[in-house]
């Protein structure tokens, strides 16, 4: 039996996560956020201690590593770290800088690269991340590219930094948004980049709710 797999790629803050589970329960589909993946081996060798620039102890702490996820009925996919919910604390600032570096590590994608195949061979699926359509599944039914300007992207994180009583500034936002995309895009394995066959949808004008119907119609048109 054949799934249906939507890949969702694209720089941080693009919206990805939000717009991608809410079309996956929209359409019934299973929402992996393959970030939430990366961010939570990031977490284990982070807590442990490790300097996130030390590739032989992270690599060497992968066999201690059990990543599960649970979908409740929050809708939210819950990350699951040898056995203790990490969904909240692998969203903190530092796991966010500390990720985008161990993510770099050969070892680390391919220690992760089963699991997120497994997903797409079992369900149908939405997954999102840095190289879904390039790397994960090159062979998704539809692939897109989710963007928006930089500054549109730190904009909108900004404001719900905010809005959970943060202090920070836009522009410290706006450094942290360049860096990632630096990261992201600069490693030497599997960078984020557009997949030749990837449909680019750009939300640097667009409103959430413009952005999320303008995803949609690109996932209809393509199944
Ligand atoms: O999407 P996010 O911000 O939660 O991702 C966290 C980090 O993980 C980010 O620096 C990029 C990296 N990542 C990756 O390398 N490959 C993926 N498929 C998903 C995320």
């Amino acid at each position: 039996m054949r799934f249906t797999s939507i890949a969702i790629d694209g720089p941080s803050g693009a919206g990805k996560s939000t717009m991608a589970r809410r079309a996956a329960a929209e359409l019934g589909f299973l929402y992996v956020d393959t970030g939430a993946i990366y961010r939570s081996v990031s977490l284990y060798a982070y807590r442990v201690g490790v300097a996130k620039e030390d590739a032989p102890q992270i690599v060497a702490l992968l066999p201690e590593i059990n990543i599960g996820m649970e979908y409740q009925n929050d809708g939210v996919q819950h990350m699951i770290l040898n056995g203790e919910d990490v969904t909240d604390a692998i969203r903190e600032n530092e796991v966010s800088l500390y990720t985008s570096v161990v993510s770099a590590i050969p070892e680390v994608r391919t220690f992760l690269l089963e699991l997120q195949r497994n997903l797409a061979a079992t369900h149908n699926v939405i997954m999102d991340g840095r190289d879904i359509g390039t790397v994960v599944l090159p062979n998704a039914t539809v692939k897109i590219y989710l963007t928006a300007a930089p500054e549109a992207r730190a904009n909108r994180r900004w404001l719900e930094l905010r809005e959970k009583g943060s202090d920070i500034t836009e522009a410290k936002v706006l450094e942290d948004v360049l860096q990632r995309d630096y990261n992201d895009t600069h490693r030497e394995i599997a960078p984020l980049r557009q997949a030749e066959d990837a449909v680019l949808v750009d939300t640097t004008e667009l409103d959430l709710e413009e952005s999320y119907q303008l995803l949609l119609k690109t996932i209809r048109e393509g199944v």
